[in-house]
């Protein structure tokens, strides 16, 4: 297991109170003396266990909201409570760790080292985490078994298909045993079949208890949650749950 002590600042989350409270949340980008305002006041309160997707049109917000949530960026006001931890308060030593140990980021592009295995690809944050080479190995195999690739260990990502690479990423994002998998357009690249694959991979995931925010454009990505946001224009335009 990752070093408890490492992970002591935040507390035992799953537990207590949403994993993900935002409250007047808005985000202004500046390029030069232009002002760009991309989130306009959002209010989300998201449970431990939820799967919550995050839907609408391009430039609506999504990416701005993941980037937000994965601790990837910042507000320009309102705030951010993490499993009840203002993000606000954490300095950069401690978001790198939250970004490693308490997020498991999916992107639309994989995002895997080509020159690596998929075992070696999936046990990256270990390392980063600290945890012994003895340990990194046997949880990067299980968590490729657990997306169903205990079969390609070292195969490298140009010898899988989109669906596999993609599978090898939720790998990835599952062996640190991260409070939220945050998922940007994960399906975005893929065929209807291997959609399908990573689709049932996140009902299981949910089925067993994870938070996972899933963002996408497609309505019948997002269908597959149990709750849809919809965002428009940098605000929360509906919400609707999952009967
Ligand atoms: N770094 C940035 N600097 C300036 N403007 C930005 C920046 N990032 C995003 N924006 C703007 O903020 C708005 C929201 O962008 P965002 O990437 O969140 O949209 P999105 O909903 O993810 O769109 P897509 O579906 O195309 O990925 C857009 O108008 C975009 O142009
Ligand atoms: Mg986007």
């Amino acid at each position: 297991m990752a070093d408890a002590s490492v992970l002591s600042f935040l507390g035992d989350v799953t537990e207590h109170g949403p994993v993900i409270s935002l409250a007047g949340a808005r985000k202004t980008y500046k390029t030069g003396s232009i002002e760009y305002e991309a989130l306009r006041g959002i209010d989300l309160t998201i449970d431990a266990g939820e799967y919550v997707a995050v839907i609408g049109p391009s430039g609506s917000g999504k990416s701005t909201i993941m980037n937000i949530l994965g601790c990837l960026d910042t507000l320009t006001s309102g705030s951010y409570l993490l499993a009840g931890d203002n993000v606000e308060d954490l300095d950069e030593t401690e978001l790198a760790m939250v970004r490693n140990q308490r997020i498991g980021f999916v992107f639309q592009q994989f995002h895997l080292l080509p020159s690596l295995s998929a075992w070696r690809n999936v046990e990256l944050p270990l390392v980063y985490a600290g945890v012994h080479r003895d340990e990194r190995r046997g949880r990067a195999v299980a968590a490729l078994e657990r997306v169903g690739l205990g079969d390609r260990l070292d195969n490298k990502p140009g010898q899988l298909s989109g669906g596999q690479q993609q599978r090898v990423a939720v790998a990835r994002a599952l062996v640190t045993e991260p409070t939220l998998i945050l998922a940007d357009e994960p399906t975005g690249n893929l065929d209807s079949h291997s959609t399908e694959e990573v689709l049932g991979l996140f009902d299981e995931l949910h089925d067993t208890g994870r938070t996972i925010v899933l963002i996408t454009h497609e309505h019948d990505v997002a269908a597959r949650s149990r709750r849809i946001v919809q965002v428009r224009d940098g605000l929360i335009t509906a919400q609707e749950v999952a009967a």
